[in-house]
């Protein structure tokens, strides 16, 4: 049968089908619109502009599969490809995080450090698919940005969402947090690190099995990561350089500590959209530097 024949089941009762069959997820609508648009190569406006419109039979099989896989998990930004982050079309893959909401709040807070015009350098620690490095670098053209990675497959993704967004202020360089970038220093260090606790029953629900548990967990407490970033910070700060970092719920007032600790000042925290404290900031005294 041509590829083009209908099947009969049109994009409203397939939607409807669908949203039964996700009722288990939060978000059962908008996912069972974001995978259909998919599957049958349309926007999700086009889809509910057309209710009526057949399905083929091939774009009716791709959607099953899609359905299929959300059902065991597998997170709708894997299986479309795409999530977007401040408004940014980012390609992800399942060696990369999906990029969450709540960081988009280290972003916004990155910016308020960052004067329109100034040329400063920033790093962005644990980017995975460039998410923090790209939106700063597309809203700050004079700075120059470098994103790194541990994992060389996620920066494979960096740079092809650094290509299709054409944006020419970053770089990119692989290894363990500060080892991939040996004596350089910088004005402003961002970081997303992996902070859930090892064996946190978190990691084994919803979609986290899913995602690379490099992103996710960091020691007993979740802060190994945090503690390594903090301590590792002053000796790659420029003067009057800031650090800001994403971290979990419940640990604002530990990494604050942690940051007094290593010698920052004018350190304080910040709430994301949902309330939750999310992002800390701390500055560097020059007596501190390395
Ligand atoms: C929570 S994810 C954040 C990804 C991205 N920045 C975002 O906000 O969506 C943490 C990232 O840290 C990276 N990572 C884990 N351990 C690392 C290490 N030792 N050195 C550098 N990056 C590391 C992971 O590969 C992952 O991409």
């Amino acid at each position: 049968m041509p590829e083009t024949d209908p099947v009969e089941i049109s994009f409203a009762a397939a939607l409807a089908a669908a949203r039964d069959e996700l009722s288990g997820q939060m978000e059962a609508g908008r996912e069972a619109e974001i995978l259909l648009s998919h599957a049958a190569g349309i926007s999700r406006s086009q889809l509910l502009a057309y209710p009526e419109r057949l399905l083929t039979l091939e774009q009716h099989g791709v959607f099953r599969t899609l359905l299929g896989r959300r059902r065991n998990g597998e997170p709708v930004a894997y299986l479309t490809g795409c999530r977007e982050f401040w408004s940014l079309p980012l390609k992800v893959t399942p060696a990369t995080l999906v990029p969450r909401a709540e960081t988009e709040t280290l972003v916004e807070q990155a910016l308020i450090l960052l004067p329109p015009g100034d040329e400063l350098e920033i790093l962005d620690l644990g980017t995975g698919c460039g998410a923090i490095a790209l939106a700063i670098a597309g809203e700050r053209s004079h700075c120059r940005v470098t994103g790194s990675d541990v994992c060389e497959d996620a920066l494979r993704v960096a740079r092809e969402n650094q290509d299709r967004l054409a944006l020419e202020n970053i770089g990119w360089t692989q290894g363990s947090w500060y080892q991939a970038v040996a004596q350089c220093k910088f004005d402003l260090i961002v970081s997303n690190p992996p902070y859930v606790a090892d064996g946190d029953p978190h990691l084994a629900q919803g979609d986290l099995p899913h995602e690379p548990a490099l992103a996710l967990a960091s020691g007993k407490d979740g802060l190994n990561a945090i503690r390594e970033i903090i301590d590792g910070a002053p000796s790659h700060l420029n003067k009057s350089g800031w650090l800001l970092l994403e971290h979990g719920f419940d640990q604002q007032k530990s990494v604050l500590e942690l940051l007094i600790a290593a010698g920052f000042d004018k350190v304080c925290g910040h709430k994301d959209l949902a309330g939750i404290p999310r992002v800390v900031a701390g500055h560097i005294q020059p007596n501190c530097q390395g």
